[in-house]
């Protein structure tokens, strides 16, 4: 799968000035334009031929959790993509400031959990980089403990960040995106989505919760060109993962083919992949990245 992914984006044009994030001159992009189609019409939208659609503005892309591990090399791949970038953080600003200005994307804080803070970040980024095409939800926590320990809050705090995240940004953009009839919606689900892991009732529900969502979303969006699809990582190499006592880790890695933990760019590739303009005939996947695991 992942030699075809491969494939797929090294075929992409390149954008032609990819340093240029500010936003203060237009940037040629031969992957994305913003469809010029009748906002009226009410029937399907088919997707263009890549050499019929107009190249003038590039796509502009919305990270959440974006600052740190798997969300910032999201960020990376997508802007060496050649789209537009904005990272969302929650609270620290320290790490948010080193990404941006190691990266030149821009960063904004709020919180996910909040509908009306989604809201009012995206119209920060929209001012700022202009409407959003693509939204990927990635910002997430774990509160592991067995659930004859986990409190309530364990419980609510999870839920109401990865999964209720999740309906917040995207209820914040899709009416948006159905005027333009064009969206890209990824959503970052886990293997413990799949698979069930001991210690997290609260995130493999979450994030179990966000694959139904994006099935939904996807039945929804597809008549407009809007994709929603999921990514379920495997253990990834982030400061998430390092938390997890060694032991524990050794067990989990044990049951993985590969034998190691992914690297962030790689989960990042399957983003790319599924945000591209040429990818509005997948919809609905959960696309797992877990190194040879097999999950029915
Ligand atoms: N299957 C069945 N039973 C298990 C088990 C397993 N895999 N692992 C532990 N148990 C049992 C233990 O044998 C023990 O049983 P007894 O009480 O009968 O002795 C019981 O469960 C409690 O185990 P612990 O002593 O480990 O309990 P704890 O309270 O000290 O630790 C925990 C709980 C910290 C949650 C620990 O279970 C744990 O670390 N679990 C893994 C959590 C995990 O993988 N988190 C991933 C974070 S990263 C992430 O989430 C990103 C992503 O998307 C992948």
């Amino acid at each position: 799968m992942l030699g075809a992914l491969a494939v797929t984006i090294a075929a992409r044009p390149r954008l032609i000035d990819i340093k240029t994030h500010d936003g203060t001159r237009p940037i040629v992009n031969p992957v994305g334009s913003q469809p010029k189609v009748d906002p009226e019409a009410s029937r399907p939208c088919p997707a263009q031929p890549m050499s019929e659609r107009p190249s003038i503005v590039p796509r502009v892309a919305l990270v959440t959790g974006g600052t740190a591990g798997i969300g910032a090399a999201i960020c990376e791949a997508l802007l060496a993509a050649g789209y537009r970038v904005a990272a969302n953080y929650a609270s620290r600003h320290a790490v948010a400031d080193a990404f941006a200005t190691r990266t030149g994307i821009p960063v904004f804080s709020w919180d996910v959990a909040d509908l009306e803070a989604c809201a009012a970040g995206v119209a920060r980024v929209q001012a700022a980089l202009g409407p959003i095409d693509v939204v990927v939800n990635n910002a997430g926590i774990t509160r592991d403990a067995m659930l004859h320990k986990m409190t309530a809050s364990q419980w609510r705090e999870v839920i109401d960040v990865d999964l209720g995240g999740c309906f917040n940004m995207c209820r914040s953009v899709m009416e948006g995106m159905r005027e333009r009839r064009f969206g890209r919606i990824v959503n970052i689900s886990s293997v413990n989505g799949l698979s069930g892991q001991v210690g997290q009732t609260n995130y493999a529900a979450a994030k179990a919760g966000m694959i139904g969502f994006t099935k939904s979303l996807a039945l929804e969006g597809a008549a407009r060109n809007i994709t929603a699809n999921a990514i379920a990582p495997g253990y990834t190499d982030t400061a998430m993962v390092g938390a997890v006592r060694p032991d524990v880790l050794e067990q989990i890695l044990k049951s993985v083919p590969a034998g190691r933990l992914a690297a962030p760019s790689e989960i990042a590739r399957g983003v790319v992949f599924l945000a591209a303009d040429d990818a509005g005939f997948i919809n609905g996947i959960t696309l797992s990245m877990n190194g040879g695991k097999y999950l029915s």
